[in-house]
């Protein structure tokens, strides 16, 4: 049996911090409520002249670097995205040009913050079909052109970063075990970024709005989060006939402290065995899952053989999850 297997990892966050602290000296905040409501103390900012494929060049060159391959070696790449440098062309075309992955072919793919395990569903398809052989998949967000930081509900949230994966075929008993998608596009005012598409291309008057930056209905959203993940964690479990008590480590999109520690606590699964990062970085949407992967891996707690469970949910609204075994 053929399944896609993750060779290798790799991310980039910005340099530059942007603490709770600094948040408090822009709006009516503090960092004692953001802590306690979300878990998180501080996030990455991109500079001036970084976009989404710059931080994308980096994490895919640290996941070539280990694996040993040459960016000509790849021969898809796709790029997860709610933030990518421009509408068109792709972003996993420029990151196709400046890595030279010249036998690749490259699109972007949008799924908010489920985007990156969207991708795993994907690649994994294209690898057992044999369709491609050796995927480079990546999340990328510069969130913080797209912050609205009068608003103090979403700007304390969201930060920037990257994170990238090499996936190949295996006939090993090990890699991806299963992956689930799912959306509801009728709960898709919950989160959006309403301003420079078709429907409210950038006017003087979408700018006076601030139609250009994330709204959300955090408090609906953070319910539906909570029903939809404890839901989607125990399925994907029981869909591959893991015990969570068989589960290593679980590795969900670093949205909020509350929302993780719900997903685990219907698992009973000690807060031990969940990877968090997101007190460091904040919500990266698409670029969470990969950099959580990256991290955890070069920790040393990922082990040959482990279960690990992947889940996330964002903006669609979309959700998805992924069972592998290391
Ligand atoms: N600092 C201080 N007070 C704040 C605040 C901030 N940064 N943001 C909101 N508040 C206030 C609100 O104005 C409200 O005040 P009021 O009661 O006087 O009206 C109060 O806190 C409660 O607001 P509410 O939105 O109900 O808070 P909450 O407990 O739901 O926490 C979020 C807000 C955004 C942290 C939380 O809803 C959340 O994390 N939601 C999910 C977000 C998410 O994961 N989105 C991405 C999915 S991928």
């Amino acid at each position: 049996m053929i399944r896609a297997r993750i060779i290798s990892t790799g991310s980039y966050l910005p340099e530059k911090i942007i603490s709770n602290h600094d948040i408090e000296k822009i709006v009516d905040t503090s960092d004692e409520w953001i802590v306690e409501r979300t878990g998180i103390r501080e996030r990455r900012m991109a500079a001036d002249d970084e976009a989404a494929s710059d931080l994308a060049y980096h994490a895919s060159v640290s996941a070539l670097k280990k694996a040993h391959l040459k960016a000509r070696d790849i021969d898809l790449i796709i790029v997860a995205t709610v933030t990518g440098d421009m509408p068109f062309p792709s972003t996993a075309c420029l990151l196709q040009a400046r890595l030279g992955a010249k036998n690749a072919a490259a699109f972007d793919l949008n799924a908010a913050c489920s985007g990156f395990v969207y991708g795993m569903h994907i690649a994994q398809g294209m690898i057992k079909s044999g369709m491609h052989n050796r995927i480079l998949l990546v999340g990328t967000e510069v969130l913080s052109r797209f912050i609205d930081w009068d608003d103090r509900s979403t700007c304390i949230l969201f930060g920037d970063g990257a994170g990238a994966v090499i996936m190949e075929p295996t006939k090993e008993k090990r890699g991806v075990y299963s992956t689930h998608i799912y959306s509801d596009g009728s709960l898709s005012d919950l989160i959006s970024l309403p301003g420079g598409g078709s429907r409210n291309p950038c006017t003087r008057e979408t700018m006076l709005k601030t139609l250009h930056s994330i709204k959300m209905k955090g408090n609906e959203t953070f319910k539906v989060a909570v029903r939809t993940l404890e839901e989607l964690a125990t399925y994907t479990l029981a869909e591959n006939g893991i015990d969570p008590s068989q589960l290593s480590l679980l590795m969900p999109h670093q949205a909020n402290l509350r929302i993780i520690q719900a997903t685990a606590k219907r698992l009973n699964l000690p807060m031990e065995k969940v990877f968090l990062n997101l007190e460091k970085y904040g919500n990266t949407s698409a670029a969470s899952i990969p950099i959580v992967l990256d991290e955890a891996v070069a920790s040393g707690k990922v082990k040959d053989g482990d279960y690990l469970l992947l889940e996330a949910f964002g903006g669609g609204l979309t959700w998805a999850s992924a069972l592998v075994r290391w």
